[in-house]
């Protein structure tokens, strides 16, 4: 019998109310584990069901529970129905729990709770997410690896879900930064070192070019005068430009290969020079583009709840930032036809994108509503074996190198074929999950060793669980095990994780709702501090057959979906550590 329990709920909620059923689901909760007391497996928020104001439990809504309690009935999936502050609550029959949770898992797999109910009525459609987009020739800082790793997230997510996802990476790869590297690669380039290590090459290169412009002030002018040739796409300039990036791209996607990251696009702001141009005509045909009188462009603002206005244009009549990202989202539009476009770059940049956005809808795209900026905090204190974070390479190197060091010390290190490879995966789980665990708009200080502490709410332990796990089925070789006694998984520990499956598609539904991971990770941390308890308790070896073909499954099912969740998250679950 494949019923959801919830939609069996909300049918007979939503005959009793007279409400449709896809409101009705959706105020319908299943009941954390750590607050349950074991008394009742969902609850139904009154108030959000009826509408009539925000859920919290007004003396009225007592009444009403307590009526709409009074009108329903126990039956074949529901055993209790009882009310609680504002909300009715349902127990599950008790075998039906288990039967239920593990043969859906069974047969969904790694895409269980994606097929829910709840998520159906979620908008799919093609969606454009963009994200990383560093800037060439400078630094790879903490933010550009916290938006690497939160729009690989958002992408996998929405991917999951059904939707057609286009993963942008939007380079630095314009402007005053190259005038300068093209003087400064005149003066202290070396081809061979660009050749062996180019990211590294350049940045050098940037930083004495840099210095060397505070002392002498012909440097800018060369500076400016190189980049004047590279807009008017002189053949010589264009084609030293043209090495840097591709030469740094070749190494981006290495190192992102490491992550677990790819990109459909490569794009950037030099693509948008001419297209820049564009935007401000139509803008200027519009009547939106105003002329101060220190001869910028701008565009007033300050009809919506923003302040003033954007400079779209500087008095010599080149682009700014925010012409190009204009011209961008029109060419996305053009090229995609995107249903939405996601932006994750750090907080100091949301008064941008608000701008941009209100552009985009005062010219008329037809998607600015679409559009939405992931904005996330600072991370403070991340330090490399070279100091603060310049290249991502760095941070996986550091992380991985720290990670080997643990398993060396550590006695219950298993013999491993590739301890490196798996050094990394875990060094790598241990950055996301560290910086997954809070609301992504809070600053946090990173510290090297809580984030790869093996024990806690870390990556490392969903790693370790991860492994336990895998070895459990392995010893036992259970194979293609899909028959077990239902009645031999009763025992609270078990009780416990099949209540905890059963919030799965609600974690999702909030974590694209939010586009946040810090519900999804706070359900695996909880999921495998349950299967913890579960693994001290229930064992397997020595218990009669059909009690440890029934545990075996249910650590299965944990493991399953343990691990579809890692991956969303962007973790490479390793099977022994
Ligand atoms: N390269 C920019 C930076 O490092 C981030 C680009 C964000 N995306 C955009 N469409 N503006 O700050």
């Amino acid at each position: 019998m494949a019923c959801h329990f919830r939609r069996v709920i909300a049918e007979q909620v939503s005959r009793v109310l007279g409400l449709p059923l896809e409101k009705v689901v959706r105020s319908i909760r299943a009941i954390p584990v750590s607050k349950k007391g074991g008394s009742a497996d969902f609850q139904c928020f009154v108030a959000s069901v009826l509408a009539d104001g925000p859920c919290n439990a007004k003396p009225h809504h007592q009444e009403r529970a307590q009526e709409l309690a009074g009108k329903l009935v126990c039956d074949s999936v529901i055993s209790e129905i009882a009310t609680g502050r504002g909300t009715v609550t349902f127990q599950i029959r008790r075998d039906l729990l288990a039967e239920t949770v593990l043969r859906q898992v069974i047969k969904d797999g790694p895409r269980y709770g994606f097929n829910s109910e709840l998520l159906s009525g979620l908008p799919r459609g093609k969606t454009i997410v963009e994200y990383s987009s560093p800037n060439i020739a400078k630094k790879f800082h903490v933010g550009h690896l916290r938006s690497t790793i939160i729009g690989n997230f958002i992408a996998n997510l929405k991917q999951a879900l059904g939707n057609e996802v286009v993963r942008i990476n939007y380079l630095g790869d314009w402007g005053l930064q190259f005038g300068l590297l093209g003087v400064g690669f005149r003066r202290f380039g070396c081809e061979e070192k660009l050749q062996a290590n180019p990211l590294q090459h350049l940045f050098e290169v940037y930083v004495k070019i840099n210095a060397a412009a505070e002392q002498e002030e012909n440097v800018q002018l060369s500076a400016q005068e190189f980049l004047r040739k590279l807009e008017e796409g002189e053949p010589q300039a264009l084609s030293l430009w043209q090495n840097f990036r591709d030469l740094s791209i070749q190494e981006y996607i290495k190192v992102y290969k490491r992550l677990g990251v790819h990109f459909d696009d490569y794009s950037g702001e030099s693509f948008y020079r001419e297209k820049s141009e564009d935007v401000l005509r139509l803008l200027e045909q519009r009547g939106m583009l105003q002329i101060t009188n220190k001869g910028t462009g701008v565009i007033d603002l300050s009809e919506g709840d923003l302040a003033a206005h954007a400079t779209v244009v500087r008095s010599d009549g080149t682009s700014l930032y925010i012409t190009r990202d204009l011209a961008a989202a029109a060419d996305r539009m053009e090229k995609y036809n995107f249903d939405e476009m996601i932006y994750v770059t750090d907080k100091s940049q949301e008064i941008h994108f608000q701008h941009l956005f209100r552009i985009l809808t005062l010219m008329g795209c037809k998607r600015a509503e679409g559009c939405r900026h992931v904005p996330f905090g600072l991370v403070q204190g991340m330090k490399t074996r070279r100091g603060n974070v310049v290249f991502l390479e760095d941070v996986l190197d550091e992380a991985r190198s720290r990670m080997l060091h643990n398993m060396a010390m550590s006695k219950t290190t298993k013999e491993l074929e590739d301890p490196s490879d798996t050094a990394e995966k875990l060094g790598l789980a241990a950055l996301i999950v560290q910086d997954f665990k809070g609301q992504l708009l809070s600053d946090y200080h990173f510290d090297w060793d809580q984030a790869l502490q093996s024990r806690g709410d870390t990556g490392v332990f969903l790693q370790y669980t991860h492994a336990r796990l895998h070895s459990l089925q392995r010893m036992w070789d259970t194979g293609e095990l899909n028959d077990f006694d239902a009645a031999c998984l009763q025992d609270p520990p078990a009780v416990s994780i099949l209540q905890h499956l059963l919030r799965y598609d609600e974690v999702i539904y909030k974590s694209v709702e939010g586009l946040q991971p810090k519900y999804l990770v706070n359900f695996l941390l909880g999921l495998g501090h349950l299967a913890a308890v579960a693994h001290r308790t229930l064992h397997v070896k020595g218990s009669p057959p059909h009690v440890a073909q029934a545990r075996l499954l249910l650590f299965n099912c944990v493991r399953v979906v343990l691990a579809s969740g890692m991956k969303l998250l962007g973790i490479t679950p390793v099977i022994k550590m």
